[in-house]
Order: structure tokens, then sequence, then C-alpha cells
């Protein structure tokens, strides 16, 4: 499915390779050098007797799914439209991994008639309700299924969202096969979280000690197979893949118990540990932790969301 590159394209990709440079060239909220710690890996996923792979599917759950996915677009889509600003009418994009599909959407949008985007996911229910003429919907494993599906060497931008860290172990895979997806000069841009923050910052509050002590900074997660500083890795995962031109910012905020974040969060956290086979002393701490998010008294702070772009090597435009 390769695309040969016409005058209209070059004019294209010199434009979009201008715009990301103008963003690049901002300064980003938080700049992280590259951390080596340790990480799950699938074998290590395996000895806690957890399946690598994606934990979350909807079969048999739906519209509970539905739901979580809407609330988690509506958090995210605006700092990740923000990020994804420069993408200029006439590319052609691929979103990894889109879930319910409201960034492919919005990809679609800018890119106009001329521009062209293909959504992946393992399970297209939820993409398939969209219509939009320049958006293509495709069942692909990013991890297992042949890239020729896609049309490798033929995008000028690659994005994916919160995918990336429930592929625990092979994350570095994953990047490596959407890399080869974009054409010479391209851009590949991933947001995903550290998680391990994510926890009451008040001490006073009489919820804080219950709700840190079930988190324990993040072991709660890093206990069923995550790695909850996941976010961090991305400039060194995306430099091992070839990627140049690396730049990442990370953001995070307070909000309050009882927020669509602290909402959301509490949905997670909950299918996370009944899909991960939760026993009643895990509910017990899950119920800890949804009463504190629950409270709006509580002030919280969220997870370190990530974001890193890098340029496959070649042409710049
Ligand atoms: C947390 S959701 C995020 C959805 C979307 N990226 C967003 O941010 O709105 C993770 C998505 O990754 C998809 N997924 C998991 N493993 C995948 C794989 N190996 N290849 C493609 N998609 C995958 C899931 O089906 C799910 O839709």
């Amino acid at each position: 499915m390769g695309r040969q590159a016409s005058g209209q394209d070059r004019v294209i990709e010199s434009i979009a390779a201008s715009a990301f440079t103008r963003l690049l060239g901002q300064a980003p909220d938080v700049t992280f050098v590259a951390v080596a710690e340790s990480r799950p890996t699938a074998a290590g996923a395996d000895a806690l007797g957890i399946e690598p792979g994606y934990r979350l599917a909807a079969a048999g759950r739906e519209a509970a799914e539905d739901e979580r996915l809407t609330l988690l677009e509506q958090l995210y889509d605006p700092v990740s439209r923000r990020r994804r600003a420069p993408v200029q009418r006439g590319m052609r994009c691929l979103e990894v991994a889109a879930g319910r599909g409201s960034m492919a959407a919005w990809l679609a949008e800018q890119v106009g008639p001329a521009g062209h985007v293909v959504a992946t996911d393992i399970d297209t229910r939820y993409l398939r309700r969209l219509e939009l003429s320049n958006l293509e919907v495709l069942e692909h494993n990013i991890l297992e299924d042949p890239l020729e599906a896609l049309g490798p060497g033929s995008f000028d931008l690659v994005c994916s969202r919160l995918a990336l860290f429930h592929l625990v172990g092979r994350q570095e895979q994953a990047i490596s096969q959407m890399t080869k997806c974009l054409r010479p000069g391209g851009w590949l841009i991933d947001e995903d979280a550290d998680w391990g923050t994510a926890a009451p910052v008040d001490p006073a509050h009489p919820l804080y000690d219950g709700y840190r002590r079930a988190w324990r900074d993040g072991d709660w997660w890093t206990s069923r197979g995550y790695d909850k500083a996941f976010g961090q890795k991305l400039p060194a995962l995306f430099e091992r893949c070839g990627l140049q031109d690396i730049r990442h910012e990370a953001s995070t905020e307070v909000v309050r118990g009882g927020s669509p974040w602290a909402r959301w969060w509490a949905v997670t956290l909950d299918v996370m540990n009944e899909l991960g086979g939760g026993d009643d002393s895990d509910r017990r701490e899950l119920e800890v932790m949804t009463t504190a998010l629950a409270d709006p008294s509580v002030w919280l702070l969220r997870e370190l969301l990530h974001a890193c772009w890098g340029r496959r090597a070649g042409d710049t435009g």
C-alpha cells in the first residue's frame, strides 16, 4: 500500500516539517532526560501470573468501556489536540490503538478531503461508528499484524495515546512498528503517562493516609504488571528505534475528588482490579481509594502526562 510522493505531497511535507519545527521550538512544560530504571518485561508480567498484552478488553462490557473511553476523550483531547496542532491539510496520518476514535476523527477534520487518516485498533467496534470519507478504520494489532495492511513508509504523522503502557514489555517493538509506518522525515507522537503520582496531596486530610497506604506510590499498579513510570521512558525508546529530533514534555494538574478526572480514574482502577482478578483485600484497598476519589474535599495530583515527538530519518522536507 506504499505510495509515490507527488509534487503536491512534497509541498505538504515541507509545510508539515516547518510547522513541527515551530512547535518543537517552543519551550515544553517539562523536559525529561531519559531514565533507565527497572521496567516490567513480558517475562516479569508472566512471573506475576499476568497475561502480557491488553487487559481491558471491551468484550462483554461494551457499554461500560464506551463510557470509560468517552470520559478519557473528554479529559485528554484538549491537550492531545494542542500536541498535534501542527497537522496540516492534505497530510496522511495514522492513529494507532484509536479506541473510540475522537482523535482520529479530529485528525480527519484537520487533514481535510485531500488528506487521509487510518485509524487502527485490535477491537474496532467503536471506530466502525465513525463515518467520514477520509477516515479508514482497520482492525490491526500493532504488535502482531503485518504492516503492509497500513502502508509502511507512507505516513506524514503517526500518533498513539495511552495505549503503549498497556503493552507491557513490548513497547519498544510497538514504537519500532509505528516508526516503520512513517515516510522519511515523518513524525511520531506518543502520549503516555507516569501513573505513580496519582494520589491525594494534603497530608492533613483524613482520607490521605488510607489512599497512600493502598496506592503505595503506584506499587498497586506495579503489582498488576504495569510500569508506573512508563511515560518518562519514551525519549529513550524513541531513540533506540532510530527516531531523530526527539522532544519531550510532560504536564499534570491538581484536581478535586468528584471531578471528571477523579471519576475516570476511579472507574479505571475498578476495571483494572476486576479484570486482574482482584480478591477481597484488593477490593477493600480499592474502596479506600474510590471513597477519596469521590470526595470533593480531597485534592489529588493527577498522573504526569507525557508527550514525545520524534522524526524518522531522511528527507525533512
Ligand atoms: C486506553 S485505550 C486508549 C484509546 C485511544 N488511544 C484514546 O486515547 O482515546 C487503549 C486502546 O488500545 C487498544 N489496543 C490495545 N492493544 C493493542 C494492540 N496491540 N494493537 C492495536 N490496538 C491495541 C485497545 O483496544 C484500546 O482501544
